[in-house]
């Protein structure tokens, strides 16, 4: 089932098997319509199923990575590629080494770097030298978070330093042994690289993400509800599962 609401496609699929599906065949439609296509990346649990599907279709023929530019989201401060928690490692495992992406076009916020402010500077650069991100995948924390842009986030705001919401520490707690090994700080693309990326696919499944969806769609925009902004983008589309669309289709009867 689609809906539209506010402008933004609402596609409600079963299970978290066919959200990612879904995700894969949208990313993979992207890519082949423009070979060189410039994609923004999500680490997290959400994203995984979509990256398998796309291993998938790359081993069956269906997707080539060859020229694709990959931009990520966020990584952890201090956490190299090597340490199996960081999003550099979470890539490569879950995507990169399965496919023929030219490593010269992978770009992950480097966590290690003694000059934050410059890499964070670099980064946003980087990005602007390639244009516009054209598919910015996205999952959404319990807190609202896109990215790293945890609540009383600053909506004008490129990629910056931040400091980790205790919510998003004691989600990300069951990637860690214990939760005093997440780290509290990371680097992640702002609101503002995020809204001027040309289309937003944001994916989110499960009933303890029904509350955050509902904000993000129903309430107002506030830097409180960081997702909320994607209210004003004009290109945006949501996939969510069943336990989700349930609760969308609900809120959209009574409108
Ligand atoms: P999750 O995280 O996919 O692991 O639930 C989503 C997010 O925090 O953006």
């Amino acid at each position: 089932m689609t809906y539209n609401y506010k402008g933004m496609n609402i596609i409600i699929r079963d299970t978290y098997e066919d959200v990612s599906k879904k995700a894969a065949q949208l990313i993979a439609a992207q890519v082949t319509l423009n070979t060189k296509s410039v994609l923004g990346l999500a680490t997290g649990s959400t994203p995984e199923g979509t990256y398998k599907n796309l291993i998938e279709m790359y081993k069956n023929d269906i997707v080539d990575f060859q020229d694709v530019v990959t931009f990520n989201l966020d990584e952890y401060l201090d956490l190299g590629a090597e340490n199996e928690q960081s999003y550099a490692y979470y890539m490569n495992k879950h995507l990169f080494d399965h496919v023929n992406i030219n490593r010269e076009n992978i770009h992950i916020p480097n966590g290690c770097t003694e000059d934050r402010e410059k890499t964070c500077e670099e980064y946003d650069n980087m990005i602007f030298n390639y244009g516009k991100i054209d598919l910015q995948l996205l999952g959404i924390g319990t807190n609202g978070h896109i990215g790293f842009n945890e609540p009383d986030v600053h909506f004008e705001a490129g990629t910056h330093v931040v400091e980790l919401d205790d919510e998003t520490i004691s989600a990300n707690a069951r990637f860690f042994d214990d939760i005093s090994d997440v780290p509290t700080k990371a680097i992640s693309m702002g609101i503002r690289n995020i809204m001027q990326s040309k289309k937003v696919l944001l994916l989110a499944t499960g009933a303890k993400k029904i509350d955050a969806v509902h904000k993000m769609l129903f309430e107002e925009i506030t830097p409180n509800l960081p997702a909320s902004i994607l209210q004003v983008h004009n290109d945006v589309t949501i996939i969510v599962d069943k336990v989700i669309g349930d609760m969308i289709i609900n809120k959209l009867d009574k409108k």
